[in-house]
């Protein structure tokens, strides 16, 4: 290290450590974005082998490029229309790696890190007072940039963040967006290229702006028509279909209601009703809930519909909680717009929406102005056929395109179909979740899925990883903090991926010590998380639940299977030792922690010898809750076309036994609590006992006992515990 390096690293040491300012604005891009944001892009399926057997060993993690940005390779210019930038300006590069350094470590006294760096550091004065706010920068690259002028390239006059010009170069522009960046990342960039000792910028960018642009042609609705510039009809990549199809025999499809959307420019046609009200109907994992919680917040917050709570039969074969399907009244009436969300990890879940959607489409067919919606992974999966089969159908959206849930209803209601499955890059949220519940609350930190486990259709439904930075993480947390929610459970795939998509790298301890250190005492007192992945699970996590007061003590480890050779076909990546490894050093770094798991039973080639040593895990670990799954062969996974299926009489006998050995452990792990002292966060009324309420421990134990809902709810509570269940605990509060 130079003699210069040194002294620039006590300096800024020195200015970080004695400036911190903890009244800094917590500046993150604007929520509200009025412009059309969606794009799509060819689906990146690299997979040549069939089965696990066939990888070397050195290629098993190449076919999936780690980074988002990455994986759309030269689609980037093609979706990426700008970014909101914030930068720091530095005198040499070496400050640049260092400010870059200090960022990196975490330990900044301050929510914004990036801001209190600018406040502190950058010599940029017109900027370091706003957390070095630039604002919007249109990307030079972009496919439309070749139309526009030298001043539009690099400003977007939009909610009034104006990118300054020069405040950044034109160089410095073209090598920010020369290294594609994603929501989140930070890096540094010459200010320009003639001066021998430029200035550094080191830039972080909070947010995208994502094009979209439908390739329709010529909406059918004449009053459309001039919406669609010569320039929209070129460059579209989206799949929209402007001709509504034909029935049999009776002409085209009734038409869209209008739906109306603040700030965009769709005109209405006065011969169809406005949309007023929605539903949603969701089946599926947290993931799933969690997403239906955006939509509903879109539907709600941006386009002003209300909720309508209706059940049919078909409904309620799809049916989980989320605030509008929960409800269920007698009053029927028909929705304007009705969103299926669905998820088909291992359900077959295709044929219960295409029967779900029968009544819908009769409603349409029938002359009702209805707007039919289908979400998830089987919206994903199924994509265009939806509308072959089902031509009522107006929009069919991937999990990746929740966020634009506006945009593409824009679409519909000027009478296009939508197909919105191409894998795109995410933007932040924008409107809030309209969430299920009032004391806990999900948050997404990292969506997709990079792993290629042979049985699973998620990597194919919710595509490559992307992580949300931890600001963006932060602040959806204070919200809910301010809202009043005393619980989030933080949500990932793969949640120990989390971060290493990003520039610079984070990891999943890191967002842990963030959201624990910044979250104020007395608001959130509790941080879950699901799911781990034993392969990437680091002792760093488990430190951090060992150590931070708000992360609860609660492990979810799906192991799958017991056996070596199954966890190879599986494409898992450990072994029941390297398991076993896990669970040691959770035992002893974490004694009071739970561990819960998700079993498969009946992988195809799966011997009585193999089930064995499944049964043997759960043996050596006994888990306190664990999630037992019968192997359902899915679309477009290996798994699903190798020989040596295991019949279905064997896969509901050995589910049994799971079952049972797994109620005998959960049993066991209750009686721990017999006669002992258990912090209880009050969720709920108890459903089946009248003046009871539940809550959970730490451990995610259901506490049952008397008291008052309406003081308790929310409060953390001490309960005697006197009775154990295998999945609850009945108490005495104290
Ligand atoms: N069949 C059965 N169970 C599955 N899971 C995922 N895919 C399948 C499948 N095809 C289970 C795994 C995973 C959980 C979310 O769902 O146990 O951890
Ligand atoms: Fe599916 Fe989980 Fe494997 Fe990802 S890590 S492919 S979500 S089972």
């Amino acid at each position: 290290m130079s003699q210069n390096d040194v002294f620039l690293r006590i300096l800024f040491s020195f200015m970080i450590l004695s400036s911190y300012n903890l009244s800094k604005s917590f500046i993150l891009s604007p929520a509200i974005r009025t412009h059309r944001n969606l794009a799509t892009l060819s689906v990146l399926r690299s997979v040549e082998v069939d089965g696990c057997d066939e990888i070397p060993a050195t290629k098993r993690r190449l076919w999936f490029p780690v980074k988002p940005q990455d994986a759309l390779l030269n689609q980037y210019n093609t979706i990426v229309k700008g970014a909101y930038v914030r930068h720091v300006l530095v005198e040499t590069e070496d400050m640049a790696d260092v400010a870059i350094k200090t960022y990196l470590k975490g330990d900044m006294d301050s929510q914004d890190p990036f801001g209190l760096l600018a406040s502190d550091l950058s010599a940029c004065s017109l900027s370091r007072d706003e957390g070095g706010k630039v604002g919007w920068i249109m990307n030079p690259f972009h496919i439309s940039a070749a139309t526009q002028t030298n001043e539009e390239k690099i400003r977007i006059d939009h909610n009034s963040n104006v990118a300054v010009y020069p405040l950044i170069s034109e160089y410095a522009i073209e090598q920010l967006f020369e290294v594609r960046p994603k929501g989140g990342d930070v890096f540094k960039i010459p200010s320009s290229l003639s001066s021998n000792r430029p200035k550094w910028h080191i830039c972080r960018i909070d947010d995208l702006l994502l094009d979209y642009l439908p390739n329709s042609g010529q909406a059918n609705l004449e009053s459309d028509s001039d919406l669609f510039t010569d320039e929209m009809d070129k460059k579209g990549t989206n799949k929209v279909f402007s001709k509504r199809p034909k029935l049999k025999g009776s002409g085209t499809l009734p038409k869209t209601p209008n739906i109306i959307i603040p700030t965009s420019a769709t005109s209405i046609d006065p011969k169809r009703p406005i949309a007023k009200t929605y539903q949603i109907i969701t089946n599926g994992c947290q993931m799933n809930v969690a997403d239906s919680e955006r939509l509903e917040g879109v539907l709600q917050k941006q386009l002003n519909l209300l909720p309508i709570y209706s059940s049919t039969p078909q409904e309620d074969a799809l049916l989980v909680s989320t605030p509008s399907s929960t409800k269920s009244t007698s009053d029927s009436k028909s929705p304007d717009i009705i969103v299926i969300n669905t998820c088909t990890i291992r359900d077959h879940a295709e044929q219960k929406v295409y029967n779900a959607l029968g009544p819908y489409a009769a409603r349409k067919r029938a002359g009702k102005a209805i707007a039919i919606v289908v979400a998830g992974c089987v919206a994903q999966q199924e994509g265009e056929n939806l509308l072959r089969r089902v031509p009522e159908v107006d929009l069919v959206m991937g999990p990746q395109y929740v966020n634009r849930l506006a945009d593409l209803l824009d679409d519909v209601s000027r009478g296009h179909q939508v197909v919105a499955t191409d894998p795109t890059l995410l933007t932040e949220d924008l409107s809030r979740p309209i969430r299920g519940h009032k004391v806990r609350a999900w948050v997404n930190i990292i969506h997709g899925c990079n792993e290629h486990c042979t049985y699973c259709v998620v990597p194919g439904t919710r595509g490559v990883e992307q992580s949300r930075s931890m600001e963006h993480v932060l602040k959806e947390c204070l919200d809910l903090a301010s809202l009043g929610y005393k619980e989030i459970t933080l949500l990932g795939q793969n949640i120990d991926a989390y971060g290493r998509d990003m520039t610079p790298k984070r990891t999943f301890a890191d967002l842990l010590h963030y959201l624990n250190d910044h979250i104020p005492s007395g608001t959130i007192e509790r941080i879950r998380y699901v799911t781990s992945h034993p392969r990437y699970f680091s002792d760093r996590v488990i430190d951090a639940v060992a150590s931070l007061d708000k992360v609860c003590e609660c492990f979810h480890m799906p192991f799958q299977s017991g056996d070596d050779e199954i966890l190879r076909k599986m494409r898992r990546g450990y072994t029941f030792d390297s398991y076993m490894k896990i669970i040691q050093k959770i035992r002893d770094r974490a004694p009071d922690a739970s561990i819960c798991g998700d079993v498969i039973v009946g992988f195809p080639g799966e011997t009585d010898d193999a089930f064995q040593r499944t049964l043997d895990l759960m043996n050596a670990v006994r888990f306190d809750n664990l999630n037992t799954f019968a192997y359902s062969p899915r679309p477009n996974t290996e798994a699903a076309l190798w020989e040596k299926q295991v019949p279905d009489d064997v896969k509901s006998e050995r589910l049994q036994i799971v079952q049972r050995l797994s109620t005998q452990h959960a049993l066991e792990r209750s009686e721990r609590y017999l006669g002992k002292r258990v912090e209880v966060l009050v969720e709920d009324r108890n459903p089946k006992h009248i003046g009871q309420v539940m809550g959970r421990t730490r451990q995610n134990r259901q506490v049952f006992f008397e008291g008052d809902f309406q003081t308790l709810e929310g409060k953390v509570v001490h309960v005697d515990i006197t009775e154990a269940r295998p999945w609850s605990l009945t108490g005495i509060l104290v």
